[in-house]
Formats: structure tokens, sequence, C-alpha cells
């Protein structure tokens, strides 16, 4: 349950966004081999920034290299990250880019990847981005406005089935059927333009749920996946952190939903297999009482990560993986 608006933050956080487990964030990277304390350190979601400063007050060698996908977000985060001068870059990213960015904006392979999944409380509290059932807005949950395809498209126009699977295996929602059932009747009348009417419709077809939850929320995370291309989104940041981190750094993953963390799950569990990386995180770190009470959306978090080895992949060394050697312009080995 992705939809918190949080207003307010403590400590210096920016009030449209609260970090999730920042803490924890910081003490896995505290314990990077000494010899990439001074090293890149790849924020892939950074957002408005807010992991990033922690970071960067926290190891004071340490550098950023923080990417996002959303144009606005990077805007603020170059505002809040500005007073580390050249220790913080910041470069306009999906992860499905990651595999060629990042070689052509540092010199070194990165000593952590951060990914910090889903959206942030400034993309929900903005009505025109079109994210919200709770404030109404244009029916689009684009994070990165340069994709083609907005929510509104994918509602008027997959037939009743695909939307029904759309729900069901993207937002988990049991009564996908229903939903499909009741938005496809209502666009023969007019089509959905706005996230309130959807949000209406939704919760007139699937009303009276015994939950504190608002009906349409499963329906529109599973829309925001898709307009997003989550799913495959997440497959390239982790093919791209495994490609790209030096041997002994660290990746680390929070998600949100449990759809995600399973996917994690089971890829940072294969990672071990592999005898290439090791599990940091043997049960996922969550948030502790203090912060699940101060920020609702740290509720559902949850942290995994793991360390490569320290030596070199056997079977020959790729020259993009070893920590000082300066990355080629691809990322090519
Ligand atoms: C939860 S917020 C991150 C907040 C940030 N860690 C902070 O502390 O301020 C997630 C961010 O990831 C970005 N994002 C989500 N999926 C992405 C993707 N596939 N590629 C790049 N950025 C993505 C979103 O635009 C959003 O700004």
């Amino acid at each position: 349950m992705e939809e918190h608006a949080v207003h307010g933050a403590p400590g210096g956080e920016s009030p449209r966004h609260v970090s999730v487990l920042a803490g924890p964030v910081v003490e896995l990277l505290r314990g990077l081999t000494p010899g990439l304390l001074s090293g890149w350190i790849v924020d892939a979601t950074v957002g408005l920034g807010g992991h990033a400063e922690r970071v960067l007050d926290a190891l004071p060698q340490a550098r950023v290299l923080g990417c996002d996908r959303d144009p606005r977000a990077l805007e603020l985060a170059r505002e809040r990250l500005a007073r580390f001068g050249p220790r913080a870059r910041l470069v306009a990213a999906r992860h499905s880019e990651l595999a060629r960015v990042v070689p052509a904006s540092i010199e070194l392979a990165p000593a952590a990847f951060l990914f910090d999944l889903g959206v942030s409380s400034m993309q929900l509290d903005e009505p025109e981005r079109g994210f919200s059932f709770q404030a109404d807005g244009p029916l689009d949950m684009r994070m990165d406005p340069g994709l083609d395809r907005t929510a509104a498209d994918i509602v008027n126009s997959w037939d009743e089935r695909d939307l029904a699977d759309l729900f069901y295996f993207e937002g988990g929602e049991t009564r996908s059927r229903a939903a499909a059932r009741a938005i496809v009747a209502a666009r023969r009348r007019a089509p959905f333009l706005r996230t309130g009417a959807l949000a209406d419709c939704v919760a007139a077809a699937l009303g009276g749920r015994s939950s504190k939850i608002h009906p349409a929320t499963l329906v529109f995370q599973a829309l925001r996946r898709a307009v997003n291309q989550e799913g495959e989104e997440l497959a390239s940041a982790l093919a791209a952190a495994e490609r790209l981190l030096a041997p002994g750094g660290r990746l680390l993953v929070i998600s949100f939903h449990s759809g995600e963390d399973a996917v994690v799950k089971r890829h940072l569990a294969a990672l071990a297999r592999t005898g290439r990386f090791t599990l940091l995180t043997k049960s996922p770190v969550e948030a502790d009482l203090a912060e699940r009470r101060a920020n609702p959306r740290a509720r559902s978090a949850k942290l995994r990560a793991v360390e490569r080895a320290h030596q070199p992949d056997s079977g020959g060394t790729r020259p993009d993986l070893v920590p000082d050697a300066p990355l080629g312009p691809e990322g090519a080995p």
C-alpha cells in the first residue's frame, strides 16, 4: 500500500519526502571495506536527495552519483546536494539505462548501488502528476514525462481481460474482474481522463471492502507499475548493479510491496548461491516502531543487501570490475 501523503519531516528532511530506513542504509554503507569508503555510491533513485544527503554527511570521503527518471526530482536533489560540490553528481537515467550511464558518468566501478523503489511522496502529493486517488488530477502516472503512454491510455484502450490481469498480477487486486468490468462499462459513456473519476468508478465497483485502505489503491498501484514498466526496470536495475559493482561493493534495495520484495529476495539469494556475492541481510531490515509511527510509508519498507566478493570473479579479470580501473565508455569489459 504505497499511497501515503507525508507532511512535515523531522531532522532537516525535505518536507516533501521522508527517506525510509536511512539509518540502516548509512550503517550498511559505513560497513564497506575501507578502500571503498572513498568510492562512488550510485543512488539510482535519488528522488529528492534524502538518502544521498545522509550518506554524504555520514561518509565524508564518499561521493554520490544520483540518478532518477523524474526531471523534477533531479532539480530538487540538485538544490539539496549543492553544498557537497563535486562529491555529488546528478544525471537523468532510468534503471534500464544504468549499464550505459554509470560508466559514462564516473571513473571507477561503483562502491555501492542503492535502490529505494517506487514513487516519492512529492510525486504522490502533486495532483497534476496523476498518481493519486486522493486528489483529482489528470490520469497520467508517468514518473518520466518522456514516456509515451499514460495511465489514461491503458485504462481507455486495453480490453477487459488485460485490465483484469493487470490489476491482479501487478496490484494483487483479488476483485480485478469486477474493477475491469466497471471500467469498461463506464468508458463506453466517456473516456477516463481524471484520477478522481477512475477512483470513484473503482470504489463503486469494489466498495464495501472491509479494509482501511481506499478501494482503488491496488488498481492505481497496478496502473502505475504498468505505465512506468516497473517490473522490467527492476530487472534491469539488479542486472546493472551485478555487472558494475566493484569487488567488495554493496547492493542495497528497499522495496515497498510484497511482489517487488519477493523478486529482490529471490534475485539476491540467487546471487549468493553463485558464491560471487554474500547476503548481508538474512531477513529484511524493517523500520523500527519510532520510524513507523513518524512515517506511514516506512511500514511496508523492506531493505535487503548483498556484498560482492572481494576478489574479482574467477575465470578472468574484467577491467570494469576492478575498483581502480577506469570504466570503458559503455561499461564494456
Ligand atoms: C522513493 S523515491 C526515492 C526517494 C529518495 N531515496 C530520497 O530519499 O529522497 C523513488 C524515486 O525513484 C525514481 N524511480 C522510480 N523508478 C525508477 C526507474 N526505473 N529509473 C529511475 N528512477 C526511478 C522515482 O522517480 C522517485 O523519484
